[in-house]
């Protein structure tokens, strides 16, 4: 094998993907799929929930118990403290700036079949830039998970990126951008996009979901403008069942899942 090949092989292996877009459109759906696909294949993933309004849980199918028990990061008072030699919601103090964070997927995620699921929480003012314990302590984390973890990392975003520093927008392999047929979430795309580009996000491409037809696809494909489609889910009522009952769209829509594989794939092979 080249040396070109192997790193090609070695950023395939240790994938790291952010997903985002607006509010609705399938993020967290299919942050979970991906996550099980890649788990399926003897990978270590680490699956992060970054989203302040988090439900990645319940896409893996955790139950109301499992959730409770699995603490946001952002709420561990205590451990921020720690680490950063200053507790949350002190201002103008002395802190450490480069807190130790490499241990926090083991000593405070789930563990659940070959993914480990970890949830960020509230940040205060994170896109204010508010120069404080926590947030310190999030953005280190955040960077660690994206930049350092030899394993495939992805990230469930709110829409926008603008919670990730620099260094951390430059260790994303991938940004996926969904969207759905209609004007709104293509203009958050847009917008996303454009911001990507000024934080370094080297590759930007774009999921379409909730698609009910070829019409649909066409409309996408449409107002993409200098976007690149890498794949689409089809609408599937069988995803809001399995979100109604608590389940899994892995386990409970094959359909869907083949689809998130074939989207997988071509992520894989896009240059
Ligand atoms: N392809 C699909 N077909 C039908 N329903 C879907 C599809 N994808 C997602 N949904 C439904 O749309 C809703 C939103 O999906 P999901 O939670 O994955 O989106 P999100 O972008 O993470 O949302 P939020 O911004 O609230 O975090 C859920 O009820 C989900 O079941
Ligand atoms: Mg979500």
């Amino acid at each position: 094998m080249s040396l070109d090949s192997f790193f090609v092989q070695m950023l395939i292996f240790f994938m790291k993907i952010a997903i985002t877009g607006k509010g609705g459109v399938g993020k967290t759906t299919l942050s979970a799929v991906l996550s099980h696909l890649y788990a399926s294949e003897g990978r270590r993933v680490l699956a992060v929930d970054a989203d302040p309004d988090a439900n990645l849980a319940q896409a893996f199918g955790l139950s109301a118990e499992q959730i409770r028990d699995l603490k946001p990061i952002s709420e561990l008072t205590d451990l921020i403290t720690e680490r950063t030699g200053a507790r949350p919601g002190s201002m103008g103090g002395v802190f450490r700036l480069n807190p130790k964070v490499d241990d926090i997927p083991e000593g405070y995620g789930k563990r659940l079949n070959g993914i480990t699921l970890i949830v960020i929480g509230k940040t205060k003012e994170a896109s204010s830039g508010c120069y404080c314990p926590e947030n310190v302590f999030l953005r280190r984390l955040l960077r660690h998970l994206v930049v350092e973890r030899d394993e495939v990392v992805i990230v469930d975003m709110e829409a926008g990126i603008e919670h990730l520093t620099r260094g951390t927008a430059e260790g994303v392999d991938a940004l996926l951008v969904v969207v759905e047929p209609g004007q709104r979430s293509l203009q958050t795309a847009h917008t996303v996009k454009g911001m990507a580009e000024t934080m370094g996000v080297k590759r930007v491409f774009v999921v379409a979901n909730k698609v009910r037809g070829d019409e649909d696809l066409r409309y996408i494909e449409e107002n993409l403008e200098d976007m690149r489609l890498l794949g689409r889910i089809s609408y599937n009522p069988a995803i809001m069942e399995a979100d109604m009952k608590g389940e899994a769209p892995y386990q409970s829509c094959p359909e869907t899942v083949e689809e998130v594989r074939r989207i997988k794939e071509a992520l894989e092979e896009a240059r």
